[in-house]
């Protein structure tokens, strides 16, 4: 049994926290924010994620998991420090405002008396770690803090199966250390988790190239989509056929409107941005962000060219993805922003867990509505923008008898068309031409 303090209670400080006291560690998550830790502290989670109520209170009760704001008072209890606040994106020109991490280093060195590990989670430019581990090197201190880099490749709403069960662990460490990450991981390594160990530089890079990786792969397959609309092609077998070459795999090759979310857009201006100050291509990189925004225009402008002029839209789903209650860069808000800007239409909305974060956003400049059918009242179309399962089993019949028009957009493929058209819907889908 370790005991674990971990900085920062955003997603992958909590997830990571809970999930290690899950396997048995002693973990202490700290956050200086009070509200956050005292509703912790009395049992209320502040993020949605499957799972992760029942786990935080079961390893709660059994004393192995606890929520302080006080750093001082656990850290020469730890063995290790693991470092996961934000890294958000400088307003200015993309780069990684590090802010919370420096802070926490200096906190770090102003309350530390014993030799210690400090994991540093959070995404951070190549050479972050390098530096942090020259500030600890030249701080007054008197004991080595050792720095290990070990990124974390969290999806929303799938948090607590990717920290257990993930494809790989990157630990970016001195050898010298390896063999506290992998006491720390027993309970990975035993499940035959693979880990790949390598140097501080690395293992921060791997996390950048993965997110934009895959970030690339969706902007590719909705250019494919788009042009597959144009032809007549059918872009449900063009995935088949291109997935099923195992060097492409099928993964990260749904087409929708646009990848969104805190991460993804995040990372890839971050590398653009280091890519930029060490004087390296990134044509290809750069190119992702544009088609991303490409794409949230395309989709708008085919909601426009599909309704015509004026009248109300329906609008179904607002969170980047389905099964959180994330907006953040939500290409669904993108859309409902581009077309609020035409001044020609009025937009009713209902999403499942997004409506409370989009309010702050969007205002009063839509109506939230309590139901799919509420939001259809006398709209002359249905966009389906998120994907979540309730908008699958949508009641055609149901829907006409509440719209103006019986229009139906579907930007994610996942509505059962010929249900819709023998409801008499003029049917959109993306990906092939209309139906
Ligand atoms: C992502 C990464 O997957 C995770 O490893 C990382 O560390 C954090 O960022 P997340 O933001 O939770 O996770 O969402 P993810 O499920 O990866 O989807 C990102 C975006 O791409 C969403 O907007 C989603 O709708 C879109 N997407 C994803 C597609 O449009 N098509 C796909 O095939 C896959």
């Amino acid at each position: 049994m370790h005991k674990i303090v971990v900085i920062g209670t955003g997603y992958v400080g909590l997830v990571s926290g809970v999930c290690f006291s899950e396997v048995g560690h002693n973990v202490v998550c700290i956050d200086h924010d009070k509200q956050k830790i005292s509703s912790l502290q009395k049992g209320k989670i502040p993020i949605y994620e499957p799972g992760l109520d029942e786990m935080v209170h079961k390893n709660v009760a059994h004393k192995r998991l606890s929520f302080s704001t006080n750093l001082a008072d656990h850290i020469n209890d730890a063995d290790e420090i693991i470092i996961a606040v934000g890294t958000p994106t400088s307003d200015d020109n993309g780069s990684t405002d590090l802010n919370f991490v420096y802070s926490v280093v200096d906190e770090i060195i102003n309350h530390l008396s014993k030799e210690i590990i400090v994991i540093i989670k959070s995404t951070v430019p190549p050479g972050t770690c390098a530096d942090v581990q020259k500030k600890f090197d030249s701080s007054e201190l008197h004991h080595k803090c050792h720095i290990v880099s070990n990124p974390e490749f969290l999806r929303e709403g799938n948090a607590i199966k990717d920290f257990m069960s993930p494809d790989r662990v990157i630990v970016g460490c001195d050898d010298a250390n390896e063999d506290k990450i992998r006491s720390l991981y027993a309970d990975h390594i035993n499940r035959g988790i693979k880990f790949i160990y390598t140097n501080l530089i690395t293992a921060e890079l791997i996390k950048y190239s993965a997110n934009t990786f895959l970030a690339a792969k969706v902007a590719f397959i909705n250019e494919i989509s788009s042009i597959s609309e144009r032809i007549d092609a059918d872009i449900v077998s063009l995935k088949s056929g291109i997935g099923s070459d195992s060097r492409i795999g099928y993964k990260f090759l749904e087409p929708g409107p646009g990848f969104g979310g805190s991460c993804f857009p995040k990372d890839i201006k971050s590398l653009i941005h280091f890519s930029e100050e060490i004087h390296s291509n990134n044509a290809l990189i750069k190119s992702i962000i544009d088609s991303n925004q490409n794409r949230i225009d395309e989709i708008a402008r085919n909601v426009e060219e599909f309704v015509g002029s004026g009248g109300t839209l329906c609008f179904l789903g607002l969170t980047y993805k389905a099964n959180t209650d994330d907006v953040r860069t939500s290409p669904a808000i993108g859309v409902i922003q581009k077309i609020l800007s035409l001044n020609k239409y009025s937009i009713r909305c209902y999403d499942p867990l997004g409506m409370k974060s989009a309010q702050k956003i969007l205002g009063d400049k839509v109506t939230y509505c309590k139901d799919i059918y509420d939001a259809a009242l006398d709209a002359s179309i249905v966009v389906v923008i998120t994907e979540w399962d309730e908008f699958k089993k949508i009641d055609a019949e149901k829907l006409k008898a509440t719209m103006k028009i019986s229009n139906i957009y579907d930007v994610r493929n996942i509505i059962n068309i010929d249900k819709f058209q023998k409801s008499g819907f003029q049917v959109k889908v993306i990906g092939s031409k209309n139906v």
